[in-house]
């Protein structure tokens, strides 16, 4: 797009009906604070300048918003749409065209917006409004005989027969910014709720000749508003179902659209199947075949063809190979990196740890900052002891070692390749390849042993 473009988000609402002491635009949908989701989707258009008008108390929206090139125009008292755009013109008015956003109004997608650009490079306004079911409380699209738009009417200044009317405004436009800096000064606060009513310049443009062009988004999402934790939850609903939609159309078996979330970017192959209740954080990618068991959070992973993660898995900051299978009840923990067929089983914490191709351990272990080489076997209850109450140590497990049940693995060690580890046994020193490594001890019965019995008093 050729033309030079502003994005004033408004933000200085209070948004009291949330019953929070977080301001509503930085209530997450999907894991992304609302605000974030906009300025995000603004930024798709390249704007030059994006600014957001905050009310008072909005120090902490400002603060959370640090990682974003945006300029802030605060508007104290808010007095009206019309008002809040104003605040922000002193920031836009070196633009050819500005779009007004909510910070409330989170899923707008940059298609939609696109289209509103396009209306406006040509000197109309591109309104986008929407058809509802319940208009209540939104502002009618009144029309004439020829099907024009001629006037916004707020709910609360309407009479019956405009009540009546379905098409409402949703409060987003692209408009030309030359238009805004003319007519904005110039509106007055003469309706029901003394506000200066950003809608009121469809009134002005039609006295002046500028055409009005309306738009309805692809998704009716789009446009929805958020004034409450019930809303919240809704619309959080119709994006996951979209996106668990979205995936099933690309050949991911979704088990239930409706017990699904994705709070980041999860990239799916073909014939992927994804269980109920399962949470995806971060970048996570699933390779061809991949099956994700149900109540499983994955969060920055990649899981290459064919594995299969069973249910109540957390893998967090990992990468795992062809075939393995991981679970059920496994915790897999930054900076590991599992290679093909590799097993993980129930109640295994592998952490900053790299297992090559083949190994296994199947239950109960901690692996921490690790290297482990191919097809060992590591025994129930085994623990690599890597921390000595200061620094973190590292252990080495090499090729083909064998390590029987409830071994401690006290860092740093090497365990040379071939070694088998006898159950129970606690290896502080290397172990050089090949051999059996085991603790002495000595089994010893008592014969005379008395069982201890519970007292037969009674305690009160
Ligand atoms: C507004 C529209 C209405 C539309 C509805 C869609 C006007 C006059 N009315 O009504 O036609 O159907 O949105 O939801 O524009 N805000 C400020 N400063 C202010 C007032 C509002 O920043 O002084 C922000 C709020 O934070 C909110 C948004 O603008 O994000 C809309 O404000 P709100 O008071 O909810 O407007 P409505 O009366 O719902
Ligand atoms: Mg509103």
């Amino acid at each position: 797009m050729s033309s030079t473009l502003a994005v004033v988000i408004l933000a200085a609402g209070q948004g009291k009906r949330m019953k929070s002491a977080l301001p509503k635009v930085l209530h997450p949908l999907a894991g992304q604070p609302m605000l974030h989701r906009v300025i995000r989707a603004a930024a798709t258009l390249k704007p030059v300048v994006t600014c957001v008008v905050y009310g008072h108390g909005g120090e902490t929206v400002r603060a959370a918003c640090a990682e974003f090139a945006t300029e802030w125009a605060l508007q104290d008292p808010p007095q009206g749409t019309g008002d809040a755009v104003k605040c922000a013109l002193p920031l836009i008015q070196q633009t050819d065209i500005t779009i007004v956003l909510y910070g409330d109004v989170p899923l707008i997608a940059e298609n939609t917006l696109e289209a509103l650009v396009t209306h406006a490079q040509t000197g109309a306004i591109g309104w986008l409004t929407e058809i509802v079911d319940d208009a209540t409380g939104l502002g009618r699209i009144v029309r004439n005989e020829s099907g024009e738009p001629i006037a916004i009417v707020e709910h609360k200044d309407a009479n019956e027969a405009q009540r009546a009317i379905k098409e409402i405004n949703t409060g987003i436009l692209a408009v030309p910014t030359r238009y805004l800096a003319a007519w904005l000064p110039e509106l007055t606060p003469n309706n029901a709720q003394g506000e200066y009513y950003l809608t009121d310049i469809l009134a002005r443009a039609i006295a002046e000749g500028v055409p009005v062009k309306t738009h309805h988004a692809t998704h009716a999402f789009e446009v929805v508003g958020v004034n409450s934790r019930v809303q919240l939850a809704e619309l959080e609903r119709t994006w996951q179902r979209h996106l668990a939609t979205q995936l099933c159309e690309q050949g991911v078996s979704v088990v239930d659209v409706n017990r699904i979330d994705i709070r980041g970017t999860l990239t799916a192959a073909t014939d992927v199947t994804i269980d109920i209740n399962c949470i995806f954080e971060g970048t996570v990618s699933l390779d061809t075949g991949v099956k994700i068991g149900a109540h499983c959070v994955l969060k920055d992973c990649a899981i290459a063809e064919g594995t299969e993660v069973l249910p109540y898995t957390s893998i967090d900051g990992a990468t795992v190979g062809a075939n393995a299978r991981i679970g059920p009840y496994a915790r897999i923990r930054p900076g590991t990196s599992l290679a093909a067929d590799v097993h993980i089983g129930n109640f295994v914490e592998v952490k900053a740890s790299t297992v090559a191709e083949g190994s296994k351990a199947n239950h109960l272990s901690y692996i921490g900052d690790s290297t482990v080489g191919k097809r060992v076997n590591i025994g129930a209850g085994t623990i690599t002891c890597n921390y000595d109450g200061a620094n973190k140590h590292r252990t080495v497990i090499e090729d083909g070692v064998h390590i029987g049940s409830d071994v401690q693995l006290v860092a740093p060690v090497n365990i040379g390749a071939g070694a088998d580890i006898a159950a129970g046994t606690t290896v502080w020193k290397d172990v050089p390849a090949g051999g059996l490594t085991l603790n002495q001890k000595s089994q010893v019965r008592k014969a005379d042993w008395q069982r201890p019995t519970k007292s037969t008093t009674k305690k009160n």
